[in-house]
């Protein structure tokens, strides 16, 4: 497989190289020499990426969020509508020496004149370049002919939630503010996929749509919980800097509460998942690279050590935008009466994109030291992200131990599910294997054992090892998980 990358920083590599061969991710169709744009999670990945999606469930489920499923295609009018068919663009530019085609990224100094950054070719313009990836609706030919047949797959998942407003609103009891959310694929036939997970055309979006009264988006009824909370703001405009949410919002570098609360909100999230705060910062569109349907946005961005600045969240103010658009195009009502007439909703849209999220969680979970002539690679993933719980060896490779370990095992196992037996190499080859996958605890059976049904458990931080009862041993196991979730905060 050939994958390129400009710029590569040994760590992040060494991290994907760790991801490949431990089975979290791959790129896909490997036996077919790989697509780029595509990856695989593995078996330790999808356990990962699922048990994030679920802490995110919960951690917008606690806002009062409901969530919902819809369909990844779409027939043509709702992204003619929704001007997705129309704007949904990047400019792009192509290499006159290789013909590798990249997406025009000013930052990076891809712009026609530019270099090429795989051949150092000169670069050209080459016009836009609509992101979606289209479909057909059943059979050619047969009762969904011609504009009918035409589908697309989604490249969010808010056009779901927007065309459902109005069940949605009914589901609400007709009362603003409600949010709704949604997980899920997203299609984008991205220009230049070159970046492992960052730049993916088939990726998973998890997406929060708060539909608000106009009038009230200065008064978020939680705002005093999040007040004090402080983020690194770089706005289009002016002077930004470490500020408190309640100062950046009182002094207008953000627009109003509602869009304060939900970019604390972004920062708690992400802290919570073991991106550290101080790798994280809110950055303001410009007008000019503002999608079509925002009228203001800030994207979260985590300082990778391989990419640089990277976008991994984006909090946009989408105003009435689609429904706006939805309701013309459909001759739908999709307003909300209130007591002093009929009103628009606007939408603040939190937009968290679970692949570049599940990068900078383990880029910034990897760690390494030199312990004698070896290197101790460790992931430092919050416990309840990582995707083996607990491992379980006998010390010695003698059947006794074996037969104890293998019973421990299931007990463990029964309990706390994600569980790992393993006896084969030697017993620091076996730590090393779980530091590296991030398994918070290792149990470790040995002869003291047989006499007094204690075994050792292992800390993945301190690397101590304390001595515990088999009986209340899921109760230690879960009371050390979070003393290491505690020592992250
Ligand atoms: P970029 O400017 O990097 O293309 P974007 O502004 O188009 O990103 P949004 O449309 O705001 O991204 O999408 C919301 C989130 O979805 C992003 O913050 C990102 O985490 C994720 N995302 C967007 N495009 C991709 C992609 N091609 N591969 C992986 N994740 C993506
Ligand atoms: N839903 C946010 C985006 O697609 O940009």
């Amino acid at each position: 497989m050939k994958e390129t990358y400009a710029g590569v920083r040994a760590r992040g590599g060494e991290v994907e190289e760790l991801a490949r061969r431990r089975g979290f991710l791959w790129q896909a169709y490997e036996i077919y020499g790989g697509e780029a744009g595509f990856y695989d999670y593995g078996p330790l990945g999808a356990r990962l990426k699922r048990q994030l999606e679920n802490e995110w469930r919960l951690f917008y489920s606690l806002e009062g969020f409901y969530e919902i499923e819809s369909p990844n295609i779409a027939p043509g009018e709702v992204f003619r509508a929704s001007g997705h068919l129309n704007c949904f663009t990047d400019l792009s530019v192509v290499c006159k020496g290789c013909n590798s085609f990249f997406r025009v990224d000013a930052a990076n100094g891809i712009v026609a004149g530019g270099k090429c950054p795989e051949c150092g070719g000169e670069l050209v313009a080459a016009g836009e370049f609509n992101l979606m990836f289209q479909t057909r609706i059943g059979v050619p030919g047969g009762d969904v002919e011609g504009e009918k047949g035409e589908g697309y797959l989604r490249p969010e998942t808010a056009q779901g939630m927007f065309v459902n407003f109005q069940r949605l609103l009914r589901f609400n009891r007709d009362k603003l503010p409600f949010g709704v959310i949604q997980v899920g694929k997203a299609y984008r036939n991205e220009i230049s996929p070159r970046q492992s997970l960052i730049r993916l055309r088939e990726f998973t979006m998890a997406e929060a749509e708060v539909f608000v009264d106009p009038r009230d988006k200065d008064s978020h009824p939680g705002f005093d919980t999040v007040k004090a909370s402080v983020v690194l703001i770089d706005p289009a405009e002016g002077e930004g800097g470490a500020l408190s949410i309640e100062d950046a919002v009182r002094s207008g570098v953000i627009a109003n509460e509602y869009l304060g609360y939900h970019i604390a909100k972004v920062k708690e999230f992400l802290e919570k998942v073991g991106i550290p705060g101080e790798r994280l910062r809110f950055r303001q569109h410009r007008k000019d690279e503002m999608a079509h349907y925002a009228r203001d946005c800030w994207d979260a961005e985590f300082l990778s050590e391989r990419y640089g600045w990277m976008e991994i969240v984006g909090i946009a103010d989408r105003g009435d935008y689609d429904l706006s658009a939805h309701a013309a195009s459909s001759k739908e009502e999709l307003s909300v009466h209130t007591p002093d007439g009929k009103i628009i909703p606007h939408v603040i849209e939190p937009s968290y994109g679970i692949d570049r999220i599940i990068y900078a969680i383990l880029e910034s979970s990897y760690g390494e030291e030199q312990v004698g002539k070896d290197k101790r690679r460790v992931l430092h993933l919050r416990p309840a992200l990582a995707p083996v719980k607990v491992a379980v060896f006998p010390l010695l490779n003698r059947e006794e131990l074996k037969r104890e370990a293998r019973e421990v095992f299931h007990v463990v196992r029964r309990e706390l599910i994600y569980v790992e037996y393993d006896d084969s190499g030697s017993i620091g080859r076996r730590y090393r294997r779980q530091d590296e996958i991030g398994t918070p605890c290792c149990v470790t059976i040995d002869y003291q054992t047989l006499d007094d049904r204690t075994v050792t458990i292992r800390n993945r931080e301190t690397m101590e090892q304390r001595r515990a009862a088999i009986d209340g041993l899921v109760r230690e196991l879960k009371k050390e998980m979070e003393r290491i979730r505690d020592s992250h905060v």
